[in-house]
């Protein structure tokens, strides 16, 4: 009776924690070598993998250095789901950053995925910003040619060109869409506005400053 109730508890508790793992999974085990997504949502969401070809794995011209003339200096080059439907189900995707001397990959977040990034050509201060519940604290540091950093998944987090030249970076992340939230464009460029006396409140400022900031161009560098 006794190994009984033990069987069922055992039996309980592992059915809870897939139930968990279920509820709380995103870009999951892929269950086949590969599951290619079409870019006709219309059509039909995946494409058996007797269709699929080489392309659809296949993606050109990162090494392409991208425009940076705009106010941040800086441009992401995305490389996910979206443009290369390989990657569905499969949890990874990656980003080529240009920057312009001085030029600034702005904080940002990205939901659903952790990032780590590779500088090959330039210097990079960057930094991430641990929760509230953690004492915010920030992480920097100096990155050089070949140095490896670590953004952890949902940190707010920024990267600086600090150097005379352009820079270049290349990140890894772990989601086939890991999705990019820009925290000035959230917040004062949201559509539609988020109302100014909510703003004003949160960031202690008169209700003219958060005017005029949902006034300005907030640039999306993606
Ligand atoms: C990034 O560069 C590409 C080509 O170099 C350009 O077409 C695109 O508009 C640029 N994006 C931004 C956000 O500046």
């Amino acid at each position: 009776m006794q190994i009984m109730k033990t069987k069922y508890l055992v039996t309980t508790v592992a059915l809870l924690a897939l139930a968990y793992s279920l509820a709380f999974a995103y870009d999951p085990s892929p269950l086949q070598d590969f599951c290619v997504a079409v870019k006709d949502p219309a059509s039909a969401f995946l494409q058996g993998p007797k269709l699929a070809s080489a392309n659809d794995f296949f993606f050109l011209g990162l090494n392409v250095p991208r425009d940076t003339s705009n106010p941040l200096g800086s441009n992401v080059t995305t490389v996910n789901v979206d443009n290369l439907v390989g990657l569905n189900t499969l949890g990874i995707s990656l980003a080529r950053v240009d920057f312009a001397p001085y030029g600034l990959n702005p904080p940002h977040i990205h939901p659903r995925g952790t990032e780590f990034l590779i500088v090959l050509e330039g210097t990079l201060y960057v930094g991430f910003v641990m929760s509230n519940g953690d004492g915010n604290r920030l992480f920097t540091k100096m990155l050089y040619p070949g140095d490896v950093f670590v953004f952890p998944i949902g940190l707010i987090h920024f990267q600086l060109n600090v150097g005379k030249t352009n820079a270049v970076a290349f990140a890894g992340l772990s989601s086939q869409n890991p999705g990019v939230i820009i925290i000035a464009n959230a917040v004062f460029r949201s559509d539609p506005k988020i109302k100014p006396n909510v703003l004003a409140k949160d960031f202690q400022v008169d209700k003219n400053l958060v005017e005029h900031l949902q006034k300005q161009l907030w640039w999306d560098n993606n």
